[in-house]
């Protein structure tokens, strides 16, 4: 009996272990994301300044929109724990963040379809909108850098 309880206990331990390690994984896979999400907005950003060609930047908004559309299974319940600056908010109000991270994939698609046409002054347009857009769900969503 007593032996029985010990393995009983273990195999918690062990499961336990696991859920916390998948969770660390998903926070750090998704701040990296996130931090490339960073790097296309300054790569395009210098493209648009310099007005160069739009056209390639079709490819990197095809990335940017495959990462939002996989943004709400990023967030999973539990993963405001850790290293993460992710709001308690976030999780409260799933609803409201599903429905601003679609309102960044629809602004994504303009995006899109202006590199797409080669039009450096939509592009331009589209580009500051969807700055704004990343930041309507930072204001709520995501803790101030200290
Ligand atoms: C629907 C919500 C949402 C949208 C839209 C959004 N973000 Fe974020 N972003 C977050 C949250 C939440 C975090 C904090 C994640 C964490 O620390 O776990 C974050 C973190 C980041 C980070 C920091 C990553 C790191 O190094 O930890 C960068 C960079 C970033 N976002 C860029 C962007 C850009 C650029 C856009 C627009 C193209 C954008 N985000 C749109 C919610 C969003």
């Amino acid at each position: 009996m007593r032996v029985s309880l010990m393995a009983l206990a273990l195999g918690a331990a062990t499961v336990v272990g696991t859920a916390a390690y998948a969770q660390g994984d998903v926070i750090a896979e998704r701040r990296a994301g996130l931090k490339r999400m960073g790097e296309h907005m300054q790569a395009m950003k210098a493209v648009v300044d310099s007005r160069g060609n739009v056209q390639p930047l079709a490819a990197t908004v095809d990335d940017m929109i495959a990462w939002y559309q996989s943004m709400p299974g990023r967030f999973p319940p539990g993963s405001d724990k850790g290293d993460t600056r992710a709001l308690p908010a976030l999780f409260a109000e799933r609803a409201n963040f599903e429905t601003i991270n679609t309102n960044m994939v629809n602004q994504l698609q303009v995006l899109r379809a202006a590199a797409a046409s080669g039009d450096a002054a939509a592009f331009g347009t589209a580009y500051g909108q969807t700055g704004q857009t990343c930041g309507t769900c930072h204001r709520p969503y995501r803790m101030r850098a200290s």
